[in-house]
Formats: structure tokens, C-alpha cells, sequence
């Protein structure tokens, strides 16, 4: 079986560009909600925006100081118009509080028949752990079932934000935080990481990906298996795209962050201590499992352990891949 096919199985996105001018498609159940109470506020905002700058406008210009003219005694007050602009406000902001917080019930509250989907983020990538155990570096879910999101951090503070969805939530190191949605279209939504953390950010991408009905179940039984399915090789290179190696390591030479993998299994390297070091199977399980232990001449130490996150096997199929790019 060909990679492409592992990938394939949705049909491709329909719904990323087609919002509204100023919002995203509305892809969760949620999302008309937030977007109501939006445009409530919003129109509230401009139109006293509008009544307030025309009336100071009009009043400047109407009572200026001019030739001729002599100011009038200043007036005392006037409870009628006090009251109203008073308690006009009041009541739009007690308005404003109880939509919110009903909308912010509703979105906080995890309905109880969830299905439940572990969210790492980790400098530069997301991670999706399934009750199967498989670890996907894209969100699958079906479509109008709840998901529920228990989220963590293995390092600094992301940010998990799926526009479309009107979902955004911090991920926490040291703490689980939770959120959740329920999509209503089939197709693809982006996800991006709204917490500045680090060199490549930007780049902390991911897709939901929304199945149609019965096709959530195929993919998961699908994915859950891959190294039944397939070569090592073919397998290890599905496995160094989903467990987030590429936001690092390059497969075409360039430089990023870490060294790339093009022609470096089988390689001598420079250490930073200096020493001459052959790319062989060791070397690879062991910056994999303890990627501090040695690192090549000019680059940080900034690699996190994948103890306990990879398998032999899966640790087998990577080296396997890494021996293909040459
Ligand atoms: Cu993770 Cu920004």
C-alpha cells in the first residue's frame, strides 16, 4: 500500500475558504453561537460608536467659540437623561454577560456521551493519541458526534485554536486542560497554535480532518495498524511525519533546526565535543530515546525524549526509513 492511500480516504477540503467575509466557516456546533453574540456586540459597538461621534462632532461645531457670542451659565443636571444613559447601558451589559455566559456554558460543559481524543503539543507540532493508542500528527474525528479534548504540554504553553470551529484553548505543561466540539460538516479545518512558543511557531499546524459517517471507524482501524500494513520503511516515514520529526529535521538536505536525515544514516559526524561519530542503528535509537546524550557540531540541545513514546518496532521502522534517504 502506497503512503499516499494512508493519507487519503476524505475528500479534500470543502470548507476552508468558504466563510463569510469577515468569519470562517461555521464548522462546529458552536460556532453560529459565538459568531451571534459576536455581531450582537459588535453592532452595539458600532452603533454607539456612531451616535456618540456624531453628536461630540455636531456639538463642536454647533457650539464653538465664535465672534460676537457669549457662553451660556453651564447647566445643572438632568435626571432623565441621567437616568437613561444610565441604565440603557446597564442593561445592555447585563444582556452582553448572560448570552456570554451561557454561550461559555455551553462550550465549556462536555456533553456526556463524548468521544475522547488526548491533545500533546510540543515544540513545533501537535500530537493526537487515540483509545486504540495510535498517535496522529492530524485530528480525526466523525462527524456530528461530540469530541472531547484532554489537552497537555511537553514543554512550554501552545495554544490549541481551531478557527472554524470558534475553539481556542491554552495547553498547559504540567496540567490537563479540556475543551470541546462537535463538527457538522465532512472535510478539513486548520488548526494553528495561538501561543507564541518558540522559532517555529508559526509552523505548529495540524488539520481536523471530519469524517462522514462510518469513515472515522476505517480510518482509526486503518491507522491503527500501520506496521502491520506496510513495509518498515514505508512505515517509518509515516511515523517521522506524524510524531512531528519534520518540523526539525529535513528529508531534502536543507538545514533546520536539527540536522537532516538526507544522506545521514551510514554518515561520520562531528559531535560537539568533537569527537567522530557513524550514523549507524545505536546512534539513531539513542538520540531518539536520549537525544542529549550526543549532538552534532552546531546545534542545540533541544530535542525531547521519545522514551516511552515509540516502540522498538516503531523505533525499528524509523531507522529503516532513514537508511532509504540517501
Ligand atoms: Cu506552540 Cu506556538
Amino acid at each position: 500500500m502506497g503512503l499516499g492511500s494512508v493519507l487519503g480516504g476524505v475528500a479534500p477540503s470543502l470548507a476552508a475558504g468558504a466563510g463569510d467575509f469577515w468569519m470562517p466557516f461555521q464548522g462546529s456546533t458552536t460556532a453560529p453561537a459565538v459568531d451571534r453574540l459576536f455581531y450582537f456586540i459588535f453592532w452595539v459597538s458600532v452603533f454607539f460608536f456612531v451616535l456618540i461621534v456624531g453628536l461630540s462632532l455636531y456639538f463642536v461645531i454647533r457650539y464653538r467659540s465664535r465672534r460676537g457670542h457669549r457662553a451660556e451659565a453651564s447647566p445643572h443636571h438632568n435626571t432623565a437623561l441621567e437616568l437613561t444613559w444610565t441604565i440603557i447601558p446597564l442593561v445592555l451589559v447585563v444582556v452582553i454577560f448572560g448570552w456570554g455566559f451561557t454561550v461559555f456554558m455551553d462550550m465549556t460543559t462536555t456533553p456526556a456521551n463524548a468521544y475522547e481524543v488526548q491533545v500533546t503539543g510540543q515544540k513545533w507540532t501537535w500530537f493526537f493519541t487515540y483509545p486504540n493508542g495510535h498517535v496522529d500528527e492530524n485530528l480525526h474525528v466523525p462527524v456530528d458526534r461530540p469530541v472531547n479534548l484532554v489537552m497537555t504540554s511537553e514543554d512550554v504553553i501552545h495554544s490549541f485554536f481551531v478557527p472554524a470551529f470558534r475553539l481556542k484553548r491554552d495547553v498547559i505543561p504540567g496540567r490537563y486542560t479540556k475543551t470541546w466540539f462537535r463538527a457538522t460538516q465532512p472535510g478539513e479545518y486548520q488548526i494553528y497554535c495561538a501561543e507564541y512558543c518558540g522559532t517555529a511557531h508559526a509552523d505548529m499546524l495540524a488539520k481536523v480532518v471530519v469524517h462522514p459517517p462510518g469513515g472515522f471507524e476505517r480510518w482509526l482501524e486503518d491507522a491503527g495498524n500501520l506496521l502491520d500494513r506496510m513495509s518498515p520503511a514505508e512505515a517509518g516515514a509515516m511515523l517521522v511525519s506524524s510524531r512531528g520529526c519534520l518540523q526539525c529535521h529535513s528529508v531534502d538536505g536543507r538545514s533546520g533546526i536539527g540536522p537532516t536525515f538526507l544522506g545521514a544514516f551510514g554518515a561520520e559526524r562531528p559531535m560537539r565535543d568533537g569527537a567522530l561519530v557513524l550514523m549507524d542503528e545505536n546512534y539513531v535509537r539513542e538520540s531518539i530515546l536520549d537525544p542529549n546524550a550526543q549532538i552534532t557540531a552546531g546545534y542545540e540541545a533541544v530535542m525531547p525524549t521519545y522514551r516511552g513514546r515509540l516502540t522498538d518496532r516503531e523505533i525499528t521502522a524509523i531507522i529503516e526509513y532513514l537508511k532509504t534517504l540517501q
